[in-house]
């Protein structure tokens, strides 16, 4: 049976059941009030006409009695009235009261109903009392047919209504139907088969209704996963067509299976790549700004490895399970995370105090003295050691694990590891500059971290400088042989090979492009300002950024060129980091009250030279800026690679848009066709604006391209595969017979 005909069906029987019973309580209860209503009327004219007739019945006087029976006649309703005496024979009778009745009246006791002639009648009976002794029965006849009428017309009324409701019903159902449910589900269909022919988009629209929800999201993710897996395959036969060598995240998938078989992939790293914060009663997933995320993302996900991180957000505990695991991306899970969790006490001295307030302004140049506080040390090492037993817990079982160690948080983890596991291949990448000798000998314990860092096979920085650093500063600090040819160190019999491995960004980077000027006026719409041309910046609000820098250059550029007050926003997307730093708690002030000077000197109208957006924004929110913007803005005054020039590149399929990168960003040593600065110099920086915004189209286009070429060969698959590569080919066993960089770099394309 179709759905409509049953649903129908079954709302119109609940309804009728409903209505019936309904009609049936309602005429039962006014029946019986319509005839207790009459009991009493009668009762009360009986008990007048008894009045009235008991000095007529002793003696009996037949014919005054008739007088009165006849006086009564005409009440309301009243059918007639007779009556007896003691023998229960009639004495007198209204007339016209034998012709309604099927027999002549005789003498009744009290009060009853009863049909004659068809039609309901009541008889109420009264006995005559005459000196206390009974002389007599007077009896009142009424006609109850009123009863039955309005009987019928109650029941006559309640089918009516129920007839109205149940085409009332009928026509709501179809409508609901047709509107929630096959309108819906028509469009699904429609998009599934467009899905299926390979013309729909890869974030469909879909229906919006609640219960249609959980199949959307999951019909979404089906359809967005075809439509990567075409994307991917559809490259795959471009890239092998045009004999290109291009890594994707297809041929990383298959570089690992087939080289590291069945060795597990690990990565460890402090900040996680999914965190669950509670807010307002739901649990929200996000991805903290990270380019380390960024970066190792599609190793994992191509790999279905394990990544070892600390828990971090408030519902973190409670989405994981008891093992502390959870499979991530939410949305379509790939591999795993096992949360790590830290006391506060922990976190404190590991994270915000060795970690950020020692090892980052130790290791970038930007004059933020770094504080290296003994009990902050403690912590670290109690911190490295937690984590370097969760991986041998994680991978107890497990030959030949491949563990990729991540950043300055963990450099005693390498050694820790490779002293339980000497079986494990241990790597290391140091997402931050390397710093001179010089400088990282400030450090008390740095013998201590540099010999954690070569427990490590493999040792990667971003750039070939960072290498040399670290050569540099292990030859004037520990006892080591160090091999300039090959590049590695030898301590206590062990080998660590020191490679540059400049990461990288996905590309391309999202779905192409909407039309980049409508989008520009959208955002500018949206951000309540009135101009006409978008610079955009995207960093966490970290003092090595150069955003008050960056900020003043602007200030300077629109006292140089005023003729672009009014036209030219610069946006500036700030995420608050490690906001329970001094240092960074004021700069988030200072850039605050920078924006807000700034904009207090130039701002009239609905224009401003700046609007600063200090809160995380996720890669899908920034997306649309990095795509409407004529230029955008790296002004790092030390940054070991900065993933944002690489994204704004990646992101620009228009090959519009100028880059302003700084030339102490590791990026700055690859993408040579930004218009590279020294974030210093605001004289240079504020040119610099001027020449991007200025610059002919065809000029901008030249240089975006060749970027883009460049990004796309060097793409984070690459880094990751070359990083792999190098680490399975190392050989644990006999470390001299390893080959020297240039060969394996050649062998790994
Ligand atoms: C840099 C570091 C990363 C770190 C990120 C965010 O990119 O190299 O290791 O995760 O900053 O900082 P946070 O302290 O929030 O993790």
């Amino acid at each position: 049976m179709r759905l409509s005909v049953r649903l129908n069906l079954s709302l119109v029987a609940g309804v009728t059941l409903v209505s019936v019973g309904i009609a049936l309580y309602q005429t039962q209860s006014e029946t019986s009030a319509l005839r207790r209503d009459l009991e009493r009327h009668a009762a009360l004219l009986a008990e007048s006409l008894e009045k009235s007739a008991a000095p007529l019945m002793a003696p009996v006087s037949p014919a005054p009695l008739q007088v009165l029976v006849n006086a009564f006649q005409n009440r309301q309703r009243l059918a007639g009235v007779a009556i007896y005496n003691e023998q229960a024979q009639p004495i007198a009778a209204s007339s016209g009261l034998a012709a309604r009745l099927e027999e002549p009246p005789r003498a009744y006791l009290h009060s009853r109903f009863f049909r004659s002639r068809g039609q309901l009648m009541h008889v109420y009976a009264l006995p005559v009392v005459v000196n206390g002794a009974p002389a007599g029965t007077l009896a009142l006849f009424h006609d109850a047919a009123y009863i039955e009428a309005r009987q019928r017309a109650l029941w006559k009324n309640a089918l009516t209504g129920l007839a109205m409701q149940a085409a009332l019903i009928i026509c709501l159902t179809l409508l609901i139907l047709q509107w929630s449910l096959r309108r819906p589900l028509r469009r699904l269909t429609q998009w599934l088969g467009e899905v299926r022919r390979g013309s729909a988009g890869a974030t469909p629209e879909l229906p919006p209704e609640d219960s249609f929800g959980p199949l959307s999201r999951e019909v979404a993710q089906l359809a967005t996963t075809l439509h990567a897996a075409r994307a991917a395959a559809q490259e795959e036969a471009r890239l092998r067509d045009a004999g290109e060598s291009q890594w994707t995240a297809e041929r990383l998938r298959a570089f690992v299976e087939s080289r590291a078989g069945h060795c597990r992939i690990f990565a460890i790293s402090n900040r996680e790549p999914y965190e669950h914060i509670r807010n307002n009663g739901e649990v929200k997933c996000s991805i903290p700004a990270s380019g380390l995320v960024t970066a190792l993302e599609p190793i994992l996900r191509s790999t279905d490895g394990t990544w070892i991180a600390q828990g971090t957000g408030s519902a973190d505990r409670e989405t994981v399970d008891a093992r502390d695991h959870i499979r991530v991306p939410p949305d379509s899970p790939q591999y795993t995370l096992r949360r790590v969790w830290l006391t506060e006490e922990e976190e404190h001295g590991f994270y915000l105090g060795f970690a950020n307030e020692g090892l980052w302004p130790l290791c970038h140049i930007a004059h933020t003295r770094p504080l290296f506080r003994a009990q902050d040390w403690e912590q670290y090492q109690a911190v490295n050691r937690r984590f370097a037993d969760v991986f041998l817990e994680e991978a107890a079982g497990e030959t030949n694990p491949l563990v990729l160690v991540q950043d300055y948080h963990f450099a005693l983890v390498p050694r820790m590891i490779k002293e339980a596991r000497p079986d494990a291949r241990v790597a290391i990448f140091w997402h931050i500059p390397w710093p001179n000798p010089e400088a990282f000998g400030i450090c008390p314990w740095q013998r201590e971290l540099l010999d954690g860092l070569l427990g490590a096979d493999l040792i990667g920085f971003h750039i070939q400088s960072h290498c040399n650093n670290f050569l540099e500063t292990v030859d004037r600090a520990l006892e080591s042989r160090i091999d300039r040819e090959r590049f590695a160190v030898t301590r206590h019999g062990h080998l660590s090979a020191v490679r540059p491995f400049p990461i990288s960004v996905t590309f391309p980077c999202g779905d192409p492009p909407a039309a980049a000027v409508e989008d520009r006026l959208a955002l500018f719409r949206n951000l309540g300002v009135d101009a006409a041309m978008l610079g955009v910046g995207v960093d966490r609000v970290d003092y090595t950024k150069g955003i008050p820098e960056r900020f003043r250059a602007i200030e300077m550029f629109f006292e140089k060129f005023p003729s672009y007050r009014g036209q030219f926003t610069f946006v500036q997307i700030g995420a608050p980091s490690r906001t329970h730093i001094r240092r960074y708690h004021d700069l988030l002030e200072e850039v605050e009250q920078e924006a807000a000077r700034i904009n207090g000197r130039f701002e009239a109208g609905a224009w401003r030279p700046i609007v600063f957006l200090p809160r995380h924004h996720s890669h899908r929110e920034i997306l649309p800026y990095y795509r409407a913007a004529d230029l955008c803005m790296v002004t790092s005054l030390h940054d070991g690679m900065n993933l944002v020039a690489k994204e704004f590149v990646a992101s620009r399929a228009d090959e519009q848009g100028a880059l302003i990168l700084s030339r102490f960003a590791g990026a700055s040593h690859e993408l040579v066709d930004a218009l590279v600065v020294n974030p210093y110099d605001t004289g240079e920086l504020a040119e610099a604006i001027h020449r991007a915004l200025a610059m002919p189209p065809e000029e901008k286009r030249a240089r975006m391209a060749r970027m883009r070429a460049y990004l796309r060969e060097h793409n984070i698959y690459r880094w990751a595969g070359t990083l792999i590569h190098e680490l399975i080919s190392l050989r644990l066993d006999r470390p001299e017979d390893r080959p020297a960089p240039a060969r394996l770099l050649a062998r790994a394309g």
